[in-house]
C-alpha cells in the first residue's frame, strides 16, 4: 500500500505525465465571485490602500499591484503563491493578520482589477487545489 503510494507520488512529480498538466486549471476560466471581489475591495481599501494606493498603482517602496509589472511577475505563478506571499508577508507592517477569507478575497479584488474573468464560485481551495490555479498573462 505504501509502496503503491510512493510510486503514484513519484510519477505524479515527474510531470510529463498527462494528469499533471489536465489538472491544472487557469485563471482565465473564472476563479472567484463578483461578490467575493467585493469583500475583497473593503478589505483591501481598509489594510492595504495605506501603502499600494486606492488605485492599486502603489507608493514607493510599495509596488504597484496592478497594470503589465505586476502581472507579468506573476505570470506563470500559481495562486497558491500569491496568496502565502498576501498571507504571510502583508500588510507589511502587520504581517499575518489576514484571516484566510480575508485572504482570498483580497487575492480575488486583485484578480478583478488585472482583468482576470469572475466565475460562479468563490475562491478557496486547498494548498494543493490552489497550486494548480495557474495566473498566466494569455488566455
Ligand atoms: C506598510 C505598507 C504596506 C501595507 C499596509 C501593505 N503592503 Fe504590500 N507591500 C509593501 C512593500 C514595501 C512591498 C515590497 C517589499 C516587500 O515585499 O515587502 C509590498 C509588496 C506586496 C506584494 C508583492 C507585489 C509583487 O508583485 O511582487 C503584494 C502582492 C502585496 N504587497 C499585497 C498587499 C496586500 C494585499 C496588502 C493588504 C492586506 C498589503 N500589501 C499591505 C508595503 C505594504
Amino acid at each position: 500500500m505504501a509502496a503503491a503510494l510512493l510510486v503514484l507520488q513519484l510519477s505524479g512529480l515527474s510531470m510529463h505525465g498527462q494528469s499533471a498538466e489536465a489538472a491544472k486549471v487557469s485563471i482565465w476560466s473564472g476563479l472567484y465571485s463578483i461578490e467575493q471581489a467585493e469583500y475583497g475591495r473593503q478589505e483591501y481599501m481598509d489594510k492595504c490602500s495605506n501603502c499600494h494606493a486606492d488605485n492599486l498603482v502603489g507608493m514607493f517602496p510599495a509596488p504597484p499591484l496592478r497594470g503589465a509589472g505586476f502581472v507579468t511577475r506573476w505570470n506563470g505563478k500559481s495562486v497558491r503563491d500569491i496568496y502565502s506571499r498576501i498571507r504571510s508577508t502583508m500588510p507589511a507592517d502587520e504581517p499575518g493578520t489576514l484571516s484566510r477569507k480575508e485572504t482570498f478575497a483580497i487575492t480575488a479584488f486583485l484578480f478583478q482589477e488585472n482583468g482576470f474573468p469572475a466565475g460562479e464560485n468563490e475562491l478557496t481551495g486547498k494548498p494543493k487545489e490552489l497550486q494548480q490555479m495557474m495566473i498566466s498573462l494569455e488566455k
